[in-house]
């Protein structure tokens, strides 16, 4: 028998003003009834909403919830009445259960380890110097999303994969207007099919003439073109956009938090930390969705299979029960353990580069512009909507003094 619990009427779209940083508030205010909630979606679907640190990381580490693309046809703010989602194309392990999922994990789990990434630490430092070095040049004031925090990662992951330097302004078009939550059904379709037609290229130029890099080392083993397109698309997509955010927002919370930036310009060794706890802070991977497979008891409550459940990390890392005061931003912060990089099979592949590509960037940026400011008042920044997959600033107008 379930216990009675607490609905979640709509979500929302947008955060409460004034508070970019933190979730919205309508879904902190489910956590505090509860760490599930009922959630009716547009097309009428009863399902779950869980918002307690405690219950995210237990669904995420149970095989009974899937993450297979064709069992979420329910949107979480769109009516999808009518819409068939179909089974994830060869290779786009993300919306996968296993087996399919690890025949594509696991070839590329060795590329993405501690070791390799920290071997990478040094071309890092290097893009990111030329970037601060060309924003230095052209002097204040800049949007430090087109300036630093898009074309750092968006470099690494270009060269991780072998897409050629001429193709990177193209390629992250595309990926933009994919991720942007603004952008119409059909160039959404266009983006995403330009994307799949450039990948297949790639993966056709890298068998006939392979070069040093993960998409060449690839080709060598059993997977077929259409396969590798799917993975490249999967990296890509995941790669891009989550770090590009992160640097971005991560600016503007130093920036409205003076103390912490100061600590993190005067003290090199805090870099990690500061890092995971700017991870756990802004959670800009906000929601997942699984599917249950079966009937599960979960936090009193039975979720009958083929019901959709929204994860929300954002809530779950600021979930008081597992951290003290969590909506404070504390670069020195002990307690780890955050869930912006998912939990179980799905925990994030690239969370090693992400992090080289962090603890370089937010020093080195804070270190070469001592009086790094914004450039418009807080309210002026824009964000992205909650529709869109990964939150963050549209852009970051910031200056400093010459
Ligand atoms: C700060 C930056 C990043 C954040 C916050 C982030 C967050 C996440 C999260 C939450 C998941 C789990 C999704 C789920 O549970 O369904 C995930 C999966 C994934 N991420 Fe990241 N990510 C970041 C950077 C990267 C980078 C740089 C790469 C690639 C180079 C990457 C590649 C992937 C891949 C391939 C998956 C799917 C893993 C699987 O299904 O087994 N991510 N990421």
């Amino acid at each position: 028998m379930s216990e009675s619990v607490h609905t979640v009427a709509t979500l929302p779209t947008a955060r409460q003003p004034g508070c970019p940083f933190d979730p919205p508030a309508e879904l902190t205010d489910a956590r505090r009834h509860g760490p599930i909630s009922r959630y009716p979606f547009p097309d009428g679907h009863e399902g779950w909403l869980i918002t307690g640190y405690d219950l995210v990381r237990s669904v995420l580490a149970d095989s009974r919830f899937s993450s297979r693309k064709e069992l979420m046809f329910h949107h979480p703010l769109i009516d999808y009445t009518g819409v068939e989602v179909p089974p994830a194309a060869p290779g786009e392990f993300l919306l996968m259960d296993e087996p399919q999922h690890g025949r594509y994990r696991k070839p590329l789990v060795g590329k993405f380890t501690v070791r390799r990434m920290r071997q990478l630490t040094e071309r890092v430092e290097q893009i990111t110097a030329e970037h601060l070095d060309a924003m230095e040049k052209a002097g204040p004031p800049t949007d430090l999303v087109t300036a630093f925090a898009t074309p750092i990662p968006a470099i690494m992951i270009c060269e991780l994969l072998g897409v050629p330097y001429e193709d990177r302004g193209y390629f992250q078009k595309q990926v933009e207007s994919f991720m942007s939550g603004e952008t119409s059904d059909e160039d959404l379709m266009a983006a995403y099919t330009a994307t799949q037609t450039y990948l297949a290229e790639l993966v056709a130029a890298k068998r006939a003439n392979p070069t040093d890099d993960v998409l060449s080392d690839l080709t060598d083993s059993d997977l077929s073109d259409e396969e590798l397109r799917g993975m490249s698309l999967i990296l890509l997509a995941a790669g891009l956009d989550t770090t590009a955010n992160m640097l971005a927002l991560g600016t503007f919370a130093l920036l409205r938090n003076p103390a912490q930036l100061a600590a993190l310009r005067v003290d090199p060794t805090l870099a990690d930390q500061a890092v995971e706890e700017l991870l756990r802070y802004l959670s800009v991977a906000k929601t997942f969705m699984r599917t249950a497979l079966e009937d599960v008891e979960l936090g009193g409550q039975t979720i009958e299979a083929g019901t959709a459940v929204i994860l929300s990390y954002n809530t779950a890392n600021r979930d008081p029960e597992r951290f003290a005061d969590p909506q404070v931003l504390d670069l020195r912060r002990q307690d780890g353990g955050h869930l912006a990089f998912g939990h179980g099979i799905h925990q994030c592949l690239g969370q090693q580069l992400a992090r080289v590509e962090m603890r370089v960037a937010f020093p080195a940026l804070v270190n070469r512009f001592p009086t790094l400011r914004l450039a418009v008042a807080p309210e002026e920044v824009g964000l992205r909507p909650e529709t869109a997959d990964i939150y963050g600033v549209k852009s970051l107008p910031v200056t400093w003094d010459v």
